[in-house]
């Protein structure tokens, strides 16, 4: 069993997490929609990755006897002004979640919860790693993406992007 404001968080988490994948699915289809298909593919990515970190929170409260209480999940209602604004809106979107995992960690450090540290430590990284790719990629589009012939190249990049499962066994 976990302490009661720790659930409370993990459970938000997983909300967020589930969040994040319809976000980013909203992204993907923004990009489709406008034939930049490398880029839908990298958002769709996005989408299953977060997918998998929702269930792995599921997984974690599962695996201490907790039940989960699934909340219902926003309707992502960004109007996209240009092709760069989802980039900025997900490296927005990225810290913010990093600061709801840090939010978490602290609490656990609080109560000495020492398993949901441990649990939350591939998510540290995760995210730090989640930062620096939407950040390169904002700033790549910044130097060549207002570039038709640049924006092609990049696109035609982000098209190769694949799916790896999350490596975190718990
Ligand atoms: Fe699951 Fe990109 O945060």
């Amino acid at each position: 069993m976990l302490n009661k404001k720790i659930t409370d968080l993990l459970n938000s988490q997983i909300n967020k997490e589930f969040y994040s994948s319809y976000l980013y699915l909203d992204m993907s289809n923004y990009y489709y929609d406008n034939s930049l298909n490398g880029f839908g593919n990298w958002f769709g990515i996005q989408t299953q990755e977060e997918y998998a970190h929702a269930m792995l929170f599921v997984k974690y409260m599962q695996n201490n006897g907790e039940k989960v209480a699934l909340e219902a999940i926003k309707k992502p209602d960004i109007v996209y002004a240009g092709f760069k604004q989802a980039l900025d809106e997900a490296y927005k979107h990225e810290l913010y979640i990093s600061q709801s995992i840090n939010d978490i960690y602290a609490l656990a450090y609080e109560l000495k919860d020492f398993k949901t540290m441990q649990f939350l430590d591939w998510f540290v990284k995760e995210q730090g790693e989640e930062e620096k790719n939407v950040d390169e990629l904002c700033k790549r589009f910044d130097l060549f993406g207002t570039d038709a012939r640049g924006l092609y190249l990049i696109d035609t990049e982000l098209a190769s992007r694949v799916f790896t499962a999350p490596s975190l066994v718990i």
